[in-house]
């Protein structure tokens, strides 16, 4: 699908569809009296079955037969003004192309609303709109027999006749943040068999082959991950035929003293438990159980056209944790690459095992400003936010309440946890340094940040986000079910952040 801008008086636009939203309790926008000859708007409008009530939706055609120009006019409720937020915005967005996906429109134009002064600005919504054109639409077809085929092949913005530059702009960041989101879900989504660390690592290499000379990859293999003393990663990978990697990839702003951020994604590319077993009901879902990772390559698949100012190492701990008769076992004790011995207390909290690894790595290697981590690391983090909100944890609230920040204005919303030294405790092992598990789980999701904390230095800011209950999703209005690839958008606003502030 295509999509771009026109800049082109509404009198003389020619499209198969023209959508525009109306606020409740609203004139017409004088934009629109420009359609009135046209279709029978006046006439359907004074009956007063269409109110501009938020999701109210309304199709007219023409009143005779016509030849060019808008053929089809959509008209949506963006309920009351005073009542937009962007939340709502982003629910409306993927309600209406949702509806547009099942249609047969090849092609329309869909003007951005006129926020005004209060609420979200023109050019987040700009944002929003062009990437869930994209995301909106996604569906996974690959292994369908017989692929849908998808109508819409364009989309067209229209923000009046003359769009100022900063809207084009947002429009492209938008459409942009789109393909990396859908190329996460798209990786997300497929299977375990497929979807192998060396997998990952391959697709890394990709990206950096094609990505242009601002990207950078290295892929360390077993043998590579042993001479650093990886044991994390290497002892969740060690019951499973496939080998694990961790994939470092490096894009370069090209700007001297550039701030770094580091983005670190598990990559579990099956969790079974491991010897302490998961059981059966859902353990298909754990296919997914690398979609942090998944962000990180989405990241990476559209960062060197998006461009952000600053620069930033992604890295994917990836392993298989399998059982066999070569699985690591409970009460194991294993040595973590930042050195800090682990009691395994069960081979099912192996997420934090393999991201320690990655985080100390990262630290090291790169010194980065800041850090920050995307797991579907707890069951737990679904009973405290449900399917709604990411949870998030730091050793700096600085760098929390910028992940929050960041989480806000993408729409990926995350809420932060108390990482406090009591919780601390309840990590600490009679045996090692620290264990891997609390038997009681009282604060779960709390105390896996905990221990992941203990591979990070107190001088870089880092923050750990568990998106275990947003990285896929159940069908809901206004949701799209499977895959979400959170975490994406979230990062390229925290890039901005980065560039523009400072952290
Ligand atoms: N990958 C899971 C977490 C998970 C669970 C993600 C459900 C999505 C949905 C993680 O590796 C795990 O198994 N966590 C266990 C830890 C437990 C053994 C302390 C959990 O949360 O049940
Ligand atoms: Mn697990
Ligand atoms: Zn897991």
């Amino acid at each position: 699908m295509q999509q771009g801008t026109k800049k082109i008086a509404l009198e003389r636009l020619g499209t198969e569809l023209y959508v525009a939203g109306l606020f409740k309790g609203e004139k017409l926008p004088s934009e629109l009296r420009a359609l009135e000859g046209r279709f029978p708007l006046k006439r359907v409008l004074a009956t007063g079955d269409f109110q501009g009530q938020r999701g109210q939706r309304l199709l007219l055609y023409p009143t005779r037969s016509v030849r060019g120009g808008v053929r089809r006019l959509l008209v949506f409720g963006l309920g009351e003004r005073k009542d937009l937020t962007l939340k709502r915005y982003t629910r409306l967005m993927n309600d209406l192309f949702a509806w547009l996906d099942r249609q047969s429109f090849k092609e329309l134009t869909l003007e951005l609303p006129d926020p005004g002064e209060q609420g979200p600005g023109l050019e987040t919504l700009a944002v929003l709109s062009a990437r869930i054109a994209r995301t909106g639409t996604w569906s996974f077809e690959r292994y369908r027999s017989r692929a849908r085929r998808k109508a819409l092949m364009r989309v067209n913005f229209r923000c009046g006749a003359a769009p100022e530059r900063g809207v084009t702009q947002a429009l492209k960041r938008g459409d942009l943040i789109g393909r990396g989101v859908n190329f996460a879900r798209e990786l997300a989504t497929e299977p375990g068999s497929t979807a192998t660390p060396a997998y990952l690592g391959e697709v890394a290499r990709k990206l950096a082959s094609e990505g242009g000379p601002s990207l950078k990859v290295k892929v360390l293999g077993e043998p590579q991950l042993k001479r650093i003393g990886a044991e994390g990663i290497l002892a969740v990978g060690q019951g499973s035929r496939q080998p694990s990697r961790l994939v470092v990839l490096e894009y370069k702003c090209g700007r001297k003293n550039a701030r770094r951020l580091a983005m670190i994604g598990k990559g579990v590319t099956f969790d079974t438990g491991g010897i302490s077993i998961k059981p059966h009901l859902k353990m298909h879902e754990m296919k997914y159980d690398m979609c942090g990772a998944a962000a990180v390559l989405g990241v990476f698949s559209v960062i060197a056209e998006l461009k952000p100012g600053v620069d930033l190492v992604g890295l994917v701990p990836a392993a298989e944790n399998m059982p066999g008769g070569a699985s690591y076992k409970p009460g194991d004790i294993i040595r973590l690459h930042c050195g800090k011995t682990v009691e395994i207390v069960n081979t099912d909290a192996e997420g934090r095992l393999l991201l320690c690894d990655a985080l100390s790595y990262a630290e090291r290697n790169y010194q980065p400003d800041a850090m920050v981590d995307f797991a579907t690391l707890t069951g737990a983090v679904l009973i405290c936010l449900g399917l709604e909100m990411s949870a998030v944890m730091g050793n700096d609230p600085g760098m929390v309440e910028a992940v929050v920040e960041a989480g806000s204005s993408s729409g990926d919303t995350c809420w932060p946890l108390p990482l406090a030294e009591e919780f601390k405790e309840q990590m600490r092992s009679r045996v090692a340094d620290i264990r891997n598990l609390d038997p009681s789980r009282n604060a779960g999701t709390i105390t896996a940040g905990a221990f992941l904390n203990e591979a990070v230095g107190e001088d870089t800011p880092w923050a750990h986000v568990d998106i275990a209950g947003t990285a896929w999703q159940e069908a809901k209005p206004g949701r799209l079910p499977g895959a979400s690839g959170v975490g994406v958008h979230l990062v390229f606003d925290l890039l901005e952040q980065f560039a523009s502030a400072g952290v």
